[in-house]
């Protein structure tokens, strides 16, 4: 066992606007849309708890309330389930939030960007070094093995500098990720010397794409402070980690799993279907449902 400071605390950035999935967006948050049955957040939220994580700070905006709700007690549901014998569901219901699980919520005035973001869950961060979870990006481990957020702790806990969730990406889809270059490190890390905000395909320095999953040593707090506006006006999360590479070793991570893009139709699509496949109590039938198409 390392000395580094072990990871307890996770930021979720919930503020976004969410334009791609208007108009289900314009009054409910997008970390809302359920996959099969159960919303982003709640995947991102599992996935941090599984690290070992018990500290939920969620940076919400406008119309962001569901999700405060979804982690809170819900009394009269919990009461209309009991009396109804229904203790399955009524297990169900409260293991959303474990008793040893502490949500914390701050809200993101106005959407400046994910920096920005990061940035206001600082008085509840405070000088430990933490995690990033973007509940849009829906990650899977492989079956059976540790999921991705739990890759990324194990390996912070060993060399205590930050970490990026990294994965190989077509060159065509450049724009649409930060990319970065750096020299392998060892096993899945390597040590970047590079990071460029959504470059097209002729400028990008690599095809390893940034997936919404970061561990961060508290450095970057002062790095978001003095970080003037980048790409589209925001304060870009990419530019602050830039500059802390100027101070402190960055390591882009490999893991090991799947990433589904689910801001975007295409990979919430492919993400509904591949868990619902998966799914104990739907995943039979919908194959059936699924061989009948004729596509
Ligand atoms: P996106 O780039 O996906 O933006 O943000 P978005 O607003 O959520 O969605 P689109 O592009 O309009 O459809 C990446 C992550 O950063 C958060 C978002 O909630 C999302 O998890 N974010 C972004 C904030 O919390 N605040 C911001 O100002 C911007």
């Amino acid at each position: 066992m390392s000395n580094h400071t072990r990871v307890r605390k996770a930021v979720f950035p919930v503020a976004g606007l969410g334009t791609r999935f208007l108009p289900a967006t314009k009054a409910s948050p997008k970390e809302m849309l359920p996959v099969v049955d159960k919303p982003l957040i709640q995947y991102a939220v599992e996935e941090a708890y599984e690290a070992g994580i018990r500290d939920m700070i969620f940076v919400t905006g406008r119309s962001k309330r569901a999700i405060e709700d979804h982690f809170d007690t819900a009394y009269e549901l919990e009461n209309e389930l009991e009396n109804a014998g229904k203790e399955a569901m009524l297990d169900l219901v409260r293991s959303i939030s474990p008793p040893d699980m502490n949500c914390l919520f701050v809200r993101q005035p106005r959407s400046l960007g994910l920096g920005h973001a990061v940035l206001c869950a600082e008085p509840l961060v405070g000088n430990d070094p933490f995690a990033v979870l973007l509940a849009d990006d829906l990650m899977r481990g492989e079956p059976g093995g540790p999921g991705v957020m739990k890759q990324m702790t194990t390996a912070f806990h060993k060399q205590g500098r930050s970490l990026l969730a990294v994965q190989e990406v077509p060159l065509e889809q450049t724009r649409r990720y930060g990319i970065v270059k750096g020299e392998p490190a060892g096993g899945p890390l390597m040590r970047i010397d590079e990071i460029v905000e959504k470059p097209t395909p002729e400028t990008a320095p690599s095809r390893m794409g940034v997936a919404g999953r970061y561990v961060l040593t508290p450095a970057i707090f002062e790095e978001l402070r003095t970080q003037p506006k980048g790409a589209g006006g925001e304060i870009q999360l990419t530019d602050a980690i830039g500059r802390l590479m100027s101070s402190e070793t960055v390591y882009a991570f490999q893991y090991v799993g799947r990433r589904y893009d689910c801001g975007s139709k295409e990979g919430f699509l492919e993400a509904t279907v591949d868990l619902a496949l998966q799914h104990p109590d739907v995943g039979s039938s919908f194959r059936e449902y699924l061989k009948t198409l004729s596509l």
